[in-house]
């Protein structure tokens, strides 16, 4: 009677009991949280957002412009992509993602100033399009579950952080997950062709990758041993209807909610929700205390 009573206060409280992936209501982040595979989310961004004209700007002024399924800014290389728009559209949206993408960054820094210690600020993008139905290719359809690789670039074995916020006033963001990235793994590892396994670069893969990298968009066209394996586990995922068809958790994210969570380590796919802020920082992998899927695959956890 009283765990019942404990488990339910719990469940009101956001911590799910059940199944794989443990969804928590947070009120600031924990890396310990996050590196466990929890998506932490806070019932109102904890950070300021876009004045309310910028987000109308968002979700109703960039539609005639679209090129992309994204908007997003890349700060380390001042770039701006998804749209083919007048200037001062286009100046309108760098600006509010810059600094949208500044206010993110200096939370989570404040936050955890050891984990996010040397990190690299990936993008800020806005996903302006409906994620239901959307008829995607397989591989870039938000819709089916997988774990984050590639999409930002190469990363060695480094933690993929990701900051979401709802931006629609009035429309639940629908996420759904079938669990943890280890988890996956050691069921269908095997299955998917991906093995355990020394992830040492050769000395021509790293000097290939000193080079590319020297560049401020090099990461997109890097990769490493760690990275293909990654992504062919992720391609697998996205192929194999058997594994969309099992059992999943579902997450709704309200409007004006945020929540953020280590997309390489936990499974999802958006499958509804229109207009939200992502933002993608690289976690160096030396920062974690717990086994991250670079340690997994390389059988040394
Ligand atoms: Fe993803």
């Amino acid at each position: 009677m009283l765990l019942r009573r404990l488990g339910k206060r719990l469940e009101q409280s956001g911590v799910k009991l059940r199944g794989p992936v443990m969804l928590q209501l947070v009120e600031k982040p924990s890396q310990e949280e996050l590196e466990k595979g929890a998506i932490l989310q806070f019932s109102r961004a904890p950070v300021e957002l876009p004045s309310a004209e910028d987000q109308q700007f968002l979700r109703e002024g960039l539609a005639p412009y679209l090129r992309r399924k994204n908007v997003s800014w890349y700060p380390r290389a001042g770039k701006l992509t998804g749209l083919q728009a007048p200037a001062g559209v286009a100046a309108r949206a760098r600006r509010i993602l810059r600094e949208h993408s500044l206010r993110v960054g200096e939370f989570l820094r404040r936050s955890m100033p050891e984990f996010t210690r040397d990190w690299e600020p990936g993008t800020s993008s806005f996903r302006p399009l409906e994620e239901r139905g959307r008829g995607l290719s397989s591989h870039a359809s938000n819709e089916l579950v997988h774990v984050d690789a590639g999409a930002y670039g190469a990363t060695h074995g480094d933690r993929i952080l990701r900051f979401f916020v709802n931006l629609n006033p009035t429309r639940d963001r629908v996420w759904i997950s079938r669990g943890s990235f280890g988890e996956l793994w050691k069921s269908f590892g095997a299955e998917a062709g991906v093995p355990a396994g020394a992830l040492e670069p050769t000395v021509a893969e790293r000097a290939y990758s000193a080079v590319v990298r020297a560049f401020p968009m090099g990461r997109v066209i890097d990769t490493s041993p760690y990275d293909r394996r990654m992504r062919r586990f992720h391609n697998w995922m996205k192929e194999t209807p058997a594994f969309q068809h099992g059992p999943v958790e579902r997450f709704s994210f309200p409007p004006y909610s945020a929540w953020m969570v280590l997309t390489d380590g936990v499974s999802h796919a958006c499958i509804e929700g229109q207009h939200a802020l992502v933002d993608t920082f690289i976690v160096p992998l030396r920062n974690c205390r717990l086994p991250a899927p670079y340690h997994l695959l390389s059988g040394r956890a």
